[in-house]
């Protein structure tokens, strides 16, 4: 097993960039216009319920038993409808190619709704805000973290779970990026 907050740490590191660079393009959603918050809703939703999916066919709540509870695809589905806009075409999700990999996928998932309470902030009260209203409790991120790294044990593990994880960040930057294009 890896020392207690070595696989986090090594995966906080990996990422570091691909964070900085999509904090900065979804940065570009004005959230206080019905228009750009519908945008960033639609792009997330060409992202988000991919990967749950794939995590769902990969067999990850074997390894993390509330992994169903922290879906939230159907939060981003329940938004859109209610601002009249249609579930976009999802992409593609990278490839999940082992119990490491999982975690990796499932620590950007994760670690995305930590920025919500402060995005939802942007938002008007009248709009609908279940996706980014779902936002982290400290303790369900220690939870979710402590299992991380009693599962990734070796720097082959940790090198999947990066390589994921970045995967998984590029896939959120191409459905905000096409999202940029439209509008
Ligand atoms: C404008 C958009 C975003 C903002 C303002 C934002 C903000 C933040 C903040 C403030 C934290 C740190 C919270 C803390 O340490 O308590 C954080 C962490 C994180 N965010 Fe974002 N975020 C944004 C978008 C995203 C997106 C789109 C993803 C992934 C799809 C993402 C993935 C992560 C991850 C994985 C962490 C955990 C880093 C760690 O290991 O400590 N973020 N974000």
């Amino acid at each position: 097993m890896a020392e207690r907050g070595e696989a986090h740490q090594a995966l906080r590191e990996a990422t570091r960039a691909d964070h900085e660079a999509l904090d900065g393009m979804f940065g570009r959603f004005d959230l206080g216009d019905r228009d750009a918050y519908r945008a960033f809703l639609t792009a997330h939703a060409m992202a988000l319920p991919a990967v749950e999916a794939a995590l769902d066919a990969a067999g990850f709540a074997d390894a993390l038993p509330d992994w169903p509870e922290r879906h939230r695809a159907d939060a981003i589905a329940a938004d859109l409808a209610a601002l009249g806009a249609p579930l976009p075409a999802p992409l593609a999700s990278p490839a999940i190619a082992d119990a490491a990999a999982c975690w990796g996928a499932a620590y950007v998932l994760e670690g995305s709704r930590l920025g919500g309470a402060f995005l939802a902030r942007q938002v008007a009260d009248a709009w609908p805000k279940s996706y980014l209203g779902t936002s982290q409790t400290p303790g369900r991120w220690r939870a979710f973290l402590s299992a991380l790294d009693d599962a990734i044990a070796t720097p082959q593990d940790i090198a999947s779970a990066g390589a994921t994880a970045r995967a998984v960040f590029a896939l959120f930057g191409e459905a905000g990026r096409r999202q940029l294009e439209t509008t």
